[in-house]
């Protein structure tokens, strides 16, 4: 996964109100959904696989929000909004 970097006061692209927003580490990365590689495929499922086994639950895990790094064969996975572990933890 990316780096968090920390919660900043960032302007909105729109209507420029300033909201905090948590930034992440940049990770020039292709969309997984545009990647036809073996190793891509399963690099992401062992990384879903760590993060279950981690007690998370994830929303929205589709191969859309997963970027994979060609260069350094890496997978990261992104927009882990609403993930969370079970309310009786
Ligand atoms: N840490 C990151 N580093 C580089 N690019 C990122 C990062 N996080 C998100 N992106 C870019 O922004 C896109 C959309 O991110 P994200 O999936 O979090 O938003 P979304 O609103 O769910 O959009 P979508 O419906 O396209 O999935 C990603 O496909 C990627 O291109
Ligand atoms: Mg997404």
């Amino acid at each position: 996964m990316p780096k968090p970097e920390g919660v900043f006061d960032i302007e909105h692209p729109f209507s420029k109100i300033i909201v905090p927003g948590f930034v992440m580490e940049y990770i020039p990365g292709i969309r997984l959904s545009r990647v036809n590689e073996t190793l891509a495929t399963s690099s992401w499922l062992n990384e879903i696989r760590k993060v279950r086994s981690l007690g998370y639950y994830m929303v929205d895990w589709g191969d859309n929000n997963a970027l994979w790094v060609p260069e350094i064969k890496k997978i990261y996975l992104i927009d882990f909004e609403s993930w969370g572990l079970p309310k009786n933890n």
